[in-house]
């Protein structure tokens, strides 16, 4: 018969057995794996696969970090890879395609039709179309969006296209200034398109008549022929809902993802809020560049009525008649016509023929 102590000593020995047993066990793993790697170096030199997949997976035990925070001890984060592709393959490239082609039939455009001028002569009384009010901020809004375009423009197409022009040194003294400037302007734009859809939302109400502009596509090809509106055409309700309130909403909430990563968001949601962001922004210069070229030079006298906040009378028939109607007391005005009306008094900047 064994002893109580006896026993005590088998026992100890099985599980010195077994741990010995394990050790060796786990050692060949490792032994295995280092003497794979080895190979694997021989055969392919300078591939740390393994290493990686440890590292991007983000279980490593030994993968820690003393920053406290989101995601800090991810080291490598695969979808970032995925995220680098979209937006400098599809979104870049096609992005760039699209503004070019827009710049270009538009140019084309002008080239063919020309501006799109008054047929009678102007009377010399105006008529108030935009308060002061209004043309302050629309203004800061062009402004801001303005800078937000260009400067956009350089951190995602400048390294294609201003890089080998101006060299590193120059084009970072670019980049960076661009990126400040992209940052802190980003939410005064944001400020500026409540302000603007609050200002401008009563006169852009979709109107039955608004279909039948739509229609004859604003009578901009063809013949050109003059379709009646409200104060504003389909053509600018459909900047003004597309435009600056659709994109302008999107571009304000990823850009607020994107500028201030300080609200928890991991990486995943920043890299989303960047596609959309850029997607949703380069349609906004798109559609930008149609209402900056009937606002300039694609229609006479529009751009003097957002300047001096005044249009000729006769400007007034010919573009809004409509709206015109109603601000002179004539004859019975569609539902929805503005009534923002203004005394005729005598012009003063003139007319130019
Ligand atoms: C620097 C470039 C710009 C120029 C030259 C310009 C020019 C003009 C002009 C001349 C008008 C008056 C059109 C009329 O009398 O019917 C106008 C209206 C308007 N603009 Fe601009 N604009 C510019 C930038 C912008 C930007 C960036 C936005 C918004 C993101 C914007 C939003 C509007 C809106 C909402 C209206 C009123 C029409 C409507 O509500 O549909 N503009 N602009």
């Amino acid at each position: 018969m064994l002893e109580h102590r006896d026993m005590r000593a088998v026992v100890r020995l099985f599980l010195v057995a077994v741990l010995a047993l394990f050790a060796q066990f786990t050692w060949a793993q490792d032994a295995g794996s280092q003497k794979e790697q080895v190979q694997r170096q021989q055969t392919q030199p300078l591939n740390n696969a393994p290493v990686w997949r440890d590292v991007r997976g983000g279980e490593n035990p030994y993968q820690t970090t003393q920053a406290r925070g989101i995601e800090t001890n991810v080291l490598v984060q695969t979808e970032g890879e995925i995220w680098r592709q979209i937006r400098n393959g599809p979104v870049t490239v096609y992005g760039g395609w699209l503004i070019t082609i827009v710049a270009v039939l538009i140019a084309l455009y002008y080239g063919l039709k020309g501006p799109i001028k008054l047929h009678a002569q102007p009377t010399g009384r105006v008529i108030e179309r935009f308060t002061p009010w209004e043309r302050i901020i629309h203004w800061a809004t062009a402004i801001s969006f303005v800078i937000l375009a260009v400067s956009g423009i350089v951190i995602l197409f400048g390294r294609y296209v201003l890089l080998p022009v101006f060299g590193y040194t120059l084009f970072s003294w670019l980049a960076v200034i661009s990126k400040n400037l992209h940052n802190f302007v980003g939410p005064v734009f944001a400020v500026c398109t409540v302000l603007m859809f609050v200002t401008f939302v009563k006169n852009n109400i979709w109107r039955a008549h608004d279909w039948i502009w739509v229609k004859r596509l604003g009578g901009m090809f063809g013949k050109r022929e003059h379709v009646p509106s409200g104060k504003f055409n389909a053509g600018e309700k459909m900047w003004f809902w597309f435009g600056v309130t659709l994109l302008g909403i999107i571009v304000s909430i990823t850009g607020f993802i994107l500028d201030f990563p300080n609200f928890a968001q991991g990486r995943v949601a920043m890299q989303q809020a960047n596609v959309i962001h850029a997607v949703a922004a380069i349609l906004f210069m798109a559609a930008f560049l149609g209402h900056l070229y009937m606002g300039t030079v694609g229609v006479e006298g529009a751009y003097e009525s957002m300047r001096n906040g005044t249009v000729d009378e006769t400007w007034a028939r010919e573009h809004h008649e409509y709206w015109y109607k109603q601000v002179t007391g004539g004859r019975a005005q569609p539902a929805g016509a503005t009534p923002s009306a203004a005394p005729a008094s005598p012009m003063r900047e003139g007319w130019k023929t």
